[in-house]
């Protein structure tokens, strides 16, 4: 241990995760969203988000290229720097759900290591694992941002999928099929399994 780590003595406050939760009404847990680039990720927690938000939940979303130009503008696509994107996240994610809020973290989490890490820093029991299930052709066809392309042509370097592996969830808590259902069914099969789990 680094010699200046043992002087740092945390604090415990009076309140608690479960007073914020009572005050709230309801539990606190990440809902972490994992997926390649253009599975519908990012639409599907934003859809979750505002069915939660119109039933009184208290929600935050943590979403790759927004965290990507502020917390971790530092970071890129290597290895190294997705697990450390990842590491923060988790963090923080653990942080929201002290609060007492329902954390949406929609991130490709290529990596199944740093998906387990996430999990047991947050605690398996406020931990859901959405496995945003899409084949790859799929995405690439849909290249709504038109990174695919880029990639296939060399200009972006480590890209999932392509040049860079992306590790499929084996034992995900859920696994939401977005190239075989509607935006509606896939967003009604998560409230379904989602909104049970927060009730107090
Ligand atoms: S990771 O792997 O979890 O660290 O990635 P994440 O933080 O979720 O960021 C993914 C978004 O970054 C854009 N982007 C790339 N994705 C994958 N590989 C490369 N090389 C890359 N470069 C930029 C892309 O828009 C991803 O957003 P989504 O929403 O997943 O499409």
């Amino acid at each position: 241990m680094a010699d200046y780590k043992k002087y740092i003595i945390p604090h415990s406050h009076s309140l608690e995760r479960g007073n914020r939760e009572s005050l709230m009404g309801h539990h606190s847990k990440v809902i972490w969203f994992t997926g390649l680039s253009g599975s519908g990720k990012s639409t599907l927690a934003g859809g979750l988000e505002e069915y939660l938000h119109s039933h009184g939940i208290h929600t935050y979303i943590l979403d790759g290229d927004n965290i990507r130009t502020g917390l971790n503008s530092d970071l890129d696509f290597s290895e190294e720097s997705r697990t450390e994107n990842i590491r923060r996240i988790s963090e923080v994610s653990k942080l929201f759900v002290d609060a007492g809020i329902v954390v949406l973290s929609a991130f490709i989490s290529p990596f199944k290591e740093d998906r387990n890490s996430a999990m047991n820093l947050v605690g398996r029991e406020n931990f859901l694992e959405v496995y945003v299930e899409c084949p790859l052709e799929v995405c690439e066809e849909r290249d709504v941002k038109g990174l695919y392309k880029k990639a296939r042509n060399g200009e972006i370097k480590n890209f999932t999928g392509i040049s860079s592996p992306f590790e499929e969830p084996e034992d995900a808590d859920i696994v939401i099929n977005t190239a075989n259902n509607s935006m509606e069914e896939c967003l009604k099969k998560l409230v379904e399994k989602v909104e049970p789990l927060l009730q107090l």
